[in-house]
């Protein structure tokens, strides 16, 4: 029997609501494919923050390098800054750990309403690939002559030619499993710098696969046919900013910001990879027991593809969309009452 060895972050608000629910239904996954999944939990979050002035000990990335895999629920929490919860515990991880490549769904299942009138189950099913290393989300900048009229500050954007193209390649490597079909987030009209040299290294990678058609649009007018023509897409690839921007309006359009996972890939299984939900931490719902756990369990089947167990990982999906599309239960935020707990049992049953 294989044996996965996996470090838990519920983190802050809702994370420590669905995590439990996640960690339910990939055991009942675990159980039926006879996976051996080991769990170990690291109370990390806003509340270490301040008892210790940290997100995670000093060693932390050390203690996380040796497990298969990182399942995390979400940080961040009102009375500590967000870029200190980002700064201090997630950035850090995807960085250090190569996940260069941040990968999310966009799906919408049979049984969910989309806010778009008229489109139904399947008609939504494309792929975000979002750069997760480096681009606008940097450390290169400052601040000067704070607390006077001449107050600035300054943030750079940072593209390298290996960052650009490692996760460009990713992008179109994964459409020729697909629809072989790769749309470029771009904004080369005004960012005048980096949005040029992101395009030429698109279709400098995009010369390499002749196969798979390619196209590129400007991220506004890109958004727009997020909810226009969102049957158009197969693989979008985008920027840090332009990829975390773009997958909220994703999870949107397919129904909930409860249903959205993703994966922070460090493709060549160097470091472990990271799953969690595109969602926060909710505080506005937190303590309640209503947050959908299915991106939190969605994220966890991205995690067991991952690590090779691609049955088990079918399993869960299809315990998902078994119970949406029968539509009971539902939490709220997707037309029901049921409760988290309710959730994530009926999908751990379907699995069993
Ligand atoms: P959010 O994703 O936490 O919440 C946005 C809205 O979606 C809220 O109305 C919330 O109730 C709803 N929502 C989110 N997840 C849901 C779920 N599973 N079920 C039902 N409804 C759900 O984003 P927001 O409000 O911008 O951020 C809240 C906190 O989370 C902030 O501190 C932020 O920095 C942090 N955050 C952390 C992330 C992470 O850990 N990866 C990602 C995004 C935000
Ligand atoms: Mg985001």
């Amino acid at each position: 029997m294989k044996n996965y060895k996996i470090a838990v972050i519920e983190g802050d608000g809702i994370g420590r609501e669905v995590v439990p629910e996640g960690i339910r239904v990939l055991e009942a996954a675990a159980r039926r494919f006879e996976i051996g999944l080991s769990w170990q939990h690291f109370p990390w979050s806003c509340e270490t923050y301040l008892k210790t002035g940290r997100m995670m000990p000093e060693d932390g990335l050390e203690q996380l390098r040796p497990h298969d895999a990182i399942f995390l629920g979400a940080v961040g929490y009102p009375g500590v800054p967000d870029h200190i919860s980002l700064w201090g515990l997630l950035i850090p991880i995807r960085r250090t750990f190569k996940q260069y490549v941040n990968l999310r769904p966009i799906c919408l299942l049979n049984g969910v309403v989309s806010p778009l009138a008229g489109r139904r189950g399947g008609e939504i099913d494309f792929l975000i690939v979002r750069e997760n290393n480096e681009g606008e989300y940097s450390e290169v900048g400052g601040r000067l002559h704070k607390n006077t009229d001449l107050e600035m500050a300054i943030q750079e954007t940072i593209f390298t030619r290996t960052g650009c193209d490692r996760v460009i390649s990713y992008a179109f490597e994964l459409a020729q499993s697909r629809k072989n079909h790769v749309t470029s987030a771009t904004k080369s009209n005004g960012i005048v710098f980096t949005m040029p040299f992101w395009d030429e290294r698109f279709a400098a990678i995009a010369k390499k696969y002749p196969h798979v058609k390619a196209d590129q649009y400007h991220v506004d007018i890109l958004s727009a046919h997020f909810v226009t023509h969102p049957d158009r897409f197969d693989v979008v690839v985008g920027s840090n900013l332009f990829g975390d921007i773009l997958s909220d309006l994703g999870a949107a359009v397919v129904g909930s910001m409860g249903l959205a996972p993703s994966a922070n890939l460090n493709p060549e299984r160097t470091y472990p990879s990271m799953f969690e939900p595109v969602h926060g931490s909710a505080p506005d719902i937190a303590g309640k027991g209503i947050a959908n756990p299915i991106a939190q369990i969605w994220s966890g089947a991205m995690m067991l593809d991952h690590l090779g167990e691609k049955k088990a990982a079918r399993a869960v999906e299809n315990a998902v969309c078994k119970v949406l599309a029968r539509r009971d239960p539902l939490t709220p935020d997707i037309g029901g009452n049921a409760s988290t707990e309710t959730m994530g049992k009926a999908i751990a049953a379907e699995i069993a």
